[in-house]
């Protein structure tokens, strides 16, 4: 059976950068414990009126250039703040991108979106319902923060990433291997914004001061994203019939330097065999994956034929990875998108 192959990529960060400093006096933090918490130097930030559709397009229009232009007949967005609750943002975005009567939803996994979505799209390809599938990344955590929790405040910035698919081979460069997807709705409670559904409703009762605004229980999920993510990048190993030595790239999700260096201990490859992106960018959630993939290419530290392993976790709790070589694509930035290819390390 004919698998999704990646065909193009793309990326895009608003502009303005927001150095540690700038918060850290605020919040009654510091450069040196962000940069040694967290692995954070900076982040970009949508300025007000930006939404998550303007940073999709941009990302969207890379991505679809870099894949030689034309059409997708499927859009897939990856979110956790959508423009608005309702309708879905994917279909703004497809019609901005020119694309008409074209399918197009979100999808919502927050940090593990991407992957998610990448399943979706894989799915619609692989069943015959869509040629060519935009999935975009894309999330402007800004607009969820409280601006006064300086544990979350310091880690995320906005972004978005983008790649398109095509039908193609499981053997060619580019082929998504088999996925490895979970969630435990269990642990709901650690990653959330508790106001604004159907569950505790913004209008009637007011909502608590803080109840519409991002929280998240660091401490507790910290371990439990590396042990997760361990433990599904395994199975996505063994399904691929990859061992964990045969990864050139560990693209995880960028959630945490110390995450980052941890699972690439738990998987037993050296710590600069995982590309990262958190000191220029911080945690872009659904954009992550999508791009560091795209700076590390721009920076020539992706290569053609790179082994390269995906996997995420988050809010849900939801997880996901995947295995692929890395395929040749055309350049769909033209070294627009803000921050590419700066700053980037290996851990
Ligand atoms: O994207 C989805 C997945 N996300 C994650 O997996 C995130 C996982 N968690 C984390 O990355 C980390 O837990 C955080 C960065 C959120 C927090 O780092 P930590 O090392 O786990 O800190 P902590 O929550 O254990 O707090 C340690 C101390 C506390 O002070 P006391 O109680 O020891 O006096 C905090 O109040 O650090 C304090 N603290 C800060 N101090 C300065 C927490 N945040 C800050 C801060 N600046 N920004």
């Amino acid at each position: 059976m004919g698998t999704a192959v990646v065909t193009g990529i793309g990326s895009w960060l608003p502009p303005r950068a927001v150095e540690n400093a700038e918060l850290a006096n605020r919040l009654g933090s510091s450069d040196e414990w962000i940069r040694t918490r967290t692995g954070v130097r900076r982040r970009h930030v949508a300025s007000a009126g930006m939404a998550v559709s303007d940073l999709a397009v941009e990302a969207g229009a890379r991505a679809l250039k870099s894949a030689g232009g034309g059409e997708a007949d499927a859009v897939v967005l990856a979110t956790a703040t959508p423009d608005h609750p309702c309708p879905a943002t994917a279909p703004d975005v497809a019609a901005r991108l020119g694309l008409w009567s074209t399918a197009a939803f979100d999808v919502a996994a927050v940090c593990s979106g991407f992957v998610y979505a990448l399943a979706a799209g894989t799915g619609l390809i692989s069943a015959g319902i869509a040629r060519r599938v935009l999935v975009i990344g894309a999330d402007v955590f800004s607009s969820i923060l409280d601006p006064d929790d300086r544990t979350t405040s310091v880690i995320f910035g906005d972004g978005a990433g983008a790649v398109v698919l095509r039908p193609g081979d499981p053997a060619e460069p580019g082929a998504l291997g088999p996925f490895d997807l979970g969630s435990d709705g269990a642990g709901a409670g650690l990653i959330t914004v508790r106001a604004g559904g159907s569950r505790q409703r913004l209008s009637g009762a007011e909502p608590g001061p803080r109840e519409h605004f991002f929280a998240m229980a660091g401490k507790a999920v910290f371990w439990r994203a590396v042990q997760q993510m361990a433990q599904s990048a395994g199975a996505a190993l063994d399904r691929a019939g990859w061992r964990p030595r045969d990864v050139d790239r560990l693209v995880c999700h960028q959630a945490n330097q110390r995450i980052t260096d941890h699972l690439a201990d738990e998987l037993g490859l050296p710590r600069e065999r995982a590309l990262s992106n958190i000191a220029d960018v911080g945690n872009t959630a659904a954009a992550s994956i999508p791009l560091a993939l795209d700076q590390a290419r721009a920076a020539g530290r992706l290569r053609p034929g790179d082994r390269v392993l995906l996997t995420a976790f988050g809010g849900g709790l939801a997880w996901g990875s995947v295995t692929l070589r890395w395929p040749s694509l055309g350049d769909g930035a033209g070294g627009a998108a803000a921050g590419a290819g700066e700053g980037e390390r290996d851990a």
